[in-house]
């Protein structure tokens, strides 16, 4: 996109800006090993001012000392006192504190969450499971977080509803247990960017809260458009929120605070895009989380379609990968002579576009010129073609353009409409595909005088159409594996609801707008994004956990990614949104599939890890002793190093410079029965093409329950292939079909091969 040439302007005096900063002294986050702390300390707090005292010259400028999810403290410094630091004992790393970005209801039921049977009843809705929300804040006063049906907060719980001017503390309740704010780091580095409270100014953190826990609330709707009632995935769950500036120090303070504070779950919908792991911090603290038996669950990010653009893909978060739902929005295009268009559009308001003349002629069709000024246009609706041949529309150049018009409403053609999916629709209009247009294009050249009328607000249930697309499907701006981070294991790993959901919102936050100067204020707005999937994962992992409580992270994420659903609702493999023609997705961009919380309930075998497991997998990459340690941390030493991580999912990688030649890859696995007792399980294996694929074991017997069984898989491929991956999957199948545990396998070129 071409920017402005003010906006060119600003950004490059705040680039020098902040080179002037860094050149003085930055924020950094200082890994420590606590167990070098020297007795007469009485706390890790006290030795890190102490250290701090010692190695800077002026004041200490501590930001925050962490303790529970990852050991260590942040502080403003120059490189000289970073350098002096440095040489205290029990040093473990530093890294500057970067930006952490805002990634950006019907998903209920489409996931079949229901009161009669399933998941739902069996786990009271997710009952007394915490889950930890780390965004933007939270807006205490909204509907979906009423505390009607919940009942005495477990006294085990630390967290606190921290009072601001605008946030009574008393503001907090029995959905809403806690609430706090971290924004020091950030203000910092500049004193204008502080938080008063963790009150959500924004919307997106009220969003996610609410998708993953938020409770019942009747007759909502966003304008109109997707009317019911809104709940979370696990409405008798409790919500923590933890507002977090946008600075990694911030997030790093927040999640260590979650996890002294007692939550199960943390949900994160936040980018922190650090490749290296060794050099990211929240990477270390979610470690932290997990060794704690604490489940995390990560966006994949918004960087799709292409392959290798997942940068934080880190193999101990249960990462997200988003998709549509069965529900699209409409307006009806009514024709003089009586007949009708449905278009996609989300005009935001019931506008009365009546029975005005329709035109259609070679000036104006690009919908781009400045002939739409012309009087002529007055009380006119105009048909626009936006198709292009070579790339995406701008869909917002051309929305603006007819706000600034005489023109009084738009019929859009474009081929684009799946992706013009936006709530961004500030002039009354619909989106139609060229086929749509024939019957249209034929009224409006040869009716003396046509007419159309457009109405709005229309909420469909059924294939996507005008395309007709099957849902679910992976959306196209969802990022695709191998990750940047690590690309040896499958990411991400599994797919959920995330193109326009409808929850809670703040009424101050961009809710929607009509024209460029009229805007609207929603308490529930629809929202697409990995942001949006990853809470109905959190939600499914509280509702897991409140069935299963002595169940790990690891066999919560292996019960749902095993039972995940590769098909869609036409039992047809899952498509990509990304493709024109809709090409099968691929588990590089879908992981396991669509969760499937129903079936997670009761997943026959799990594929278990332990935090040392996790430890023997970052000691198996090739990073240097500290770096390894500025991950894990010194409880683990490396005295085993294992890549091959127990996890329910397949890749092999090969470079492109090894077209041609043969590549072996063996993977050993272990499964735990949790289904009732004595079972037997098949093989059923689908190869990946110009592959061999031989699994040994290829039953596997299981006396009683608890007891583990091994196999091993091995993959024969050729390095020859044109497309740049290919998928197959194992399935061990329970002889009487009860259970069904599916694994993905993918052979991709590695990340350095997408440039
Ligand atoms: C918080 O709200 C309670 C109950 O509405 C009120 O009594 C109290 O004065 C408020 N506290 C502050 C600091 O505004
Ligand atoms: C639902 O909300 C709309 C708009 O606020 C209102 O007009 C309508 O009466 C409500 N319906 C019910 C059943 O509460
Ligand atoms: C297109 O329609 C406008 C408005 O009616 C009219 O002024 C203009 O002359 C038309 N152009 C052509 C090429 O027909
Ligand atoms: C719309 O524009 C595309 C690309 O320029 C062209 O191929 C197509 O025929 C046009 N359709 C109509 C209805 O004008
Ligand atoms: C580790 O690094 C060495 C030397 O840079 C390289 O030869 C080796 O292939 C690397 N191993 C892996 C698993 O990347
Ligand atoms: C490494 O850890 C293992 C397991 O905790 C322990 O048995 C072993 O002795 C340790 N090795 C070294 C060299 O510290
Ligand atoms: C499979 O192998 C054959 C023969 O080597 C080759 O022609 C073909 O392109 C391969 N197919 C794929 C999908 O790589």
């Amino acid at each position: 996109m071409q920017l402005p040439l003010s906006v060119c302007l600003i950004l490059f005096s705040f680039l020098l800006w902040a080179n002037h900063v860094s050149s003085k002294s930055s924020t950094y986050i200082i890994h420590m090993d606590k167990p070098s702390m020297p007795k007469a300390f009485s706390t890790h707090h006290y030795w890190y001012s102490s250290l701090l005292k010692s190695a800077t010259s002026a004041e200490a400028k501590l930001i925050y000392t962490y303790d529970h999810a990852f050991h260590g403290f942040s502080a403003v410094l120059s490189i000289d006192e970073l350098q002096a630091l440095k040489k205290s004992e029990g040093f473990v790393s530093a890294s500057v504190s970067k930006a952490v970005t805002l990634d950006t209801t019907r998903s209920v039921s489409f996931l079949g969450l229901n009161t009669a049977t399933g998941i739902w009843p069996a786990s009271h809705y997710g009952k007394d499971v915490i889950i930890g929300i780390i965004d933007s804040g939270i807006w205490p006063e909204s509907p979906s977080f009423n505390d009607d049906g919940m009942t005495e907060i477990p006294p085990g719980w630390k967290g606190i509803c921290q009072q601001g001017p605008d946030f009574n503390s008393s503001l907090c309740n029995k959905k809403l247990i806690g609430a706090r704010f971290f924004d020091a780091a950030s203000r910092a580095e500049d004193p204008e960017r502080f938080f008063i409270s963790a009150r959500d100014t924004d919307g997106h953190g009220t969003h996610v809260a609410s998708i993953a826990a938020g409770n019942f609330v009747n007759n909502v709707s966003y304008f109109g458009y997707a009317p019911g009632t809104a709940r979370g995935v696990a409405p008798r769950a409790r919500i923590a929120a933890y507002k977090t500036g946008s600075n990694e120090a911030d997030t790093l303070a927040a999640v260590d605070q979650a996890v002294a504070d007692g939550v199960h779950i943390i949900s994160i919908s936040l980018g922190y895009e650090t490749a290296n792991l060794f050099d990211n911090p929240i990477a270390a603290a979610t470690f932290g989380a997990r060794e704690k038996g604490i489940i995390v669950c990560k966006s994949a990010g918004n960087r799709g379609p292409s392959i290798a653009t997942m940068i934080a893909g880190i193999p101990w978060e249960f990462v997200v990968a988003s998709g549509t739902i069965d529900r699209w929005f409409a307006g009806t295009i009514t024709l003089g002579n009586g007949k009708t268009i449905t278009g996609f559009t989300m005009f935001p308001a019931r506008a009365s576009v009546i029975n005005l003349p329709l035109i259609y002629n070679e000036t104006v069709l690009a919908c781009d010129s400045s002939e739409l000024l012309s009087q002529s246009f007055l009380s006119r609706i105009v048909v626009c073609n936006i198709t292009n041949e070579d790339g995406p529309v701008n869909f917002f150049a051309v929305m603006q353009n007819l706000i600034n018009s005489n023109v009084r409403a738009a019929v859009i053609i474009s081929e684009d409409s799946v992706r013009i999916r936006s709530t961004y629709f500030p002039f009354p209009g619909a989106v139609i595909t060229s086929g749509q247009a024939v019957e249209l294009i034929e009224y409006a050249t040869t009716s003396a005088s046509p007419t159309a009328t457009i109405d709005f607000q229309q909420t469909i249930i059924g294939p996507n159409l005008p395309r007709g697309a099957a849902s679910p499907a992976l959306s196209g701006s969802s990022s695709r594996g191998p990750s940047q981070t690590y690309q040896e294991i499958l990411k991400p790993d599994i797919m959920a609801p995330g193109v326009l959901i409808l929850a809670a919102y703040s009424p101050i936050g961009t809710g929607s707008q009509i024209g460029d100067r009229i805007f609207l204020s929603t308490d529930y707005a629809l929202e697409s994004g990995t942001s949006m999937a990853t809470p109905h994962i959190a939600g499914v992992a509280a509702l897991l956990k409140a069935v299963h409580p002595e169940w790990s992270p690891a066999a919560i994420q292996s019960a749902m990614m095993t039972t995940a659903n590769h098909l869609d609702e036409t039992k047809q493999p899952i498509k990509d949104q990304s493709f024109i023609s809709y090409r099968v997705a691929s588990p590089l961009g879908m992981g396991s599939g669509q969760v499937d919380p129903n079936r997670a309930l009761d997943p026959g075998l799990v594929y278990e890890s332990t935090p040392q497991d996790l430890a023997d997998l970052v000691c198996s990459m090739n990073y240097t002793r500290e770096q390894i340690r500025a991950i894990i941390r010194s409880s683990y030493n490396c005295s085993r190093r294992s890549p091959d991580l127990n996890y329910p999912s397949f890749i092999a990688l090969f470079n492109f410079d090894q077209r041609g030649m043969t590549l072996t890859r063996t993977f050993k696995r272990t499964v735990t029965n949790v289904g009732s007792g004595a079972a037997k399980y098949r093989m059923k294996l689908e190869k990946p093409e110009n592959s061999t694929v031989t699994v040994t074991p290829t039953t596997l017997v299981f006396g009683k329950k608890y007891e583990k069984r091994s196999y091993s898989l091995s993959i024969r491929y050729r390095g020859d292939i044109e497309l740049t991956y290919r998928q197959g999957s194992l399935t061990w199948i329970e002889e009487t079909g009860k259970y069904v545990v599916r694994s993905p396998i993918v052979i991709s070129g590695g990340v350095d091969n997408y440039g």
